[in-house]
């Protein structure tokens, strides 16, 4: 039986992938920092020590880079090549439908890196998360507001679910994928739309409160991100409000063979599940 590492494996993809591995009777072996749980291997991407044991005798990664640092490849670089040496045949990185390939220290430049690794790979980019608005931004919401610098501009909010699905076909599928694939929901929505869309499902008034970059930073370092982090948020958001963000594709559907839950769907569903006690 084939057995996938999932690193990120308790967050927000990597727990969906690590189930969907699971359903496809296959193994997912966890990677965590604590290991707390029965499937999970301890990994820590500042600690190489933690990466061979995790790698061995594992045939696909799922790759989830270390968060919120500024240049990922001394940490990811050995961990490619010590996966290349235990015989990993395959890597699929999730980026960003914001990142593109580049040569430059940052996200885009483990896209270059997992593509030249000799190993069979994938990148996914997918667009905003819908979790972001029922997770990180929980509070926010449920004082009745989303706070953003994205003004009109329009974003392709995609269900983490259906990254994950999309996800364990790239893992999984007999023939590599070897590509990037841009993922998206079904309609790109403006964040007034995501306020009513949240009005609607929660029964109580979110409004958004459009403010601008400088003040989002402003805003997000309050709250507790650190400052240089904030600012790669709010210059994430300026680039929705000057269009970059506002499309959709049709990668979820060609490659699961059904089309991504739309934000409203989302929501009923998690609500469900909230209600249900469970974790969406
Ligand atoms: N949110 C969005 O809208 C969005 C959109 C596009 C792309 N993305 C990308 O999505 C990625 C985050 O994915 P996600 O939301 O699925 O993850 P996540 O929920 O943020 O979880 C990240 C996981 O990484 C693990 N982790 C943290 N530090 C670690 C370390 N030093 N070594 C090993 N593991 C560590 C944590 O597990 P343990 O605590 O168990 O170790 C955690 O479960 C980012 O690269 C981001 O750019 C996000």
């Amino acid at each position: 039986m084939r057995t996938v590492l999932v690193t990120g494996g308790t967050g927000t993809t990597g727990s969906r992938v690590a189930r969907g591995i699971t359903a496809a009777g296959a193994v997912s072996r966890i990677a965590s920092r604590s290991a707390a749980a029965p499937g999970q291997v301890r990994f820590d991407w500042a600690d190489p020590a933690t990466h061979g044991p995790a790698l061995s005798g594992v045939e696909a990664a799922y790759l989830i880079a270390p968060v919120g640092v500024a240049d990922p490849a001394p940490l990811v670089q050995p961990f490619l090549e010590t996966a290349a040496a235990a015989g990993v045949a395959r890597l699929v990185l999730l980026s960003s439908s914001a990142v593109q390939e580049s040569d430059q220290p940052g996200l885009g430049d483990l896209h270059r890196r997992v593509r030249a690794s000799g190993l069979e790979w994938a990148v996914l980019r997918p667009s905003w998360f819908m979790q972001n608005f029922t997770g990180q931004h929980a509070a926010s919401v449920a004082a009745g507001e989303v706070v953003s610098a994205t003004g009109s501009g329009r974003v392709g909010l995609i269900d983490a679910a259906d990254i994950a699905a999309v996800a364990v076909r790239a893992l999984l599928d007999e023939t590599p994928h070897n590509t990037d694939l841009v993922l998206t929901g079904p309609q790109a929505l403006d964040y007034a739309e995501i306020a009513e869309a949240l009005t609607r499902a929660l029964g109580h008034h979110v409004a958004h409160r459009a403010v601008t970059p400088a003040a989002l930073s402003h805003h997000l370092t309050s709250l507790g991100v650190p400052p240089q982090w904030s600012d790669v948020l709010a210059a994430l958001d300026d680039d929705i409000s000057r269009g970059g963000q506002d499309f959709t594709t049709s990668t979820v559907a060609d490659v699961i063979g059904r089309p991504p839950h739309s934000f409203a769907d989302y929501l009923t569903d998690h609500l469900a599940a909230h209600t249900q006690g469970l974790q969406s």
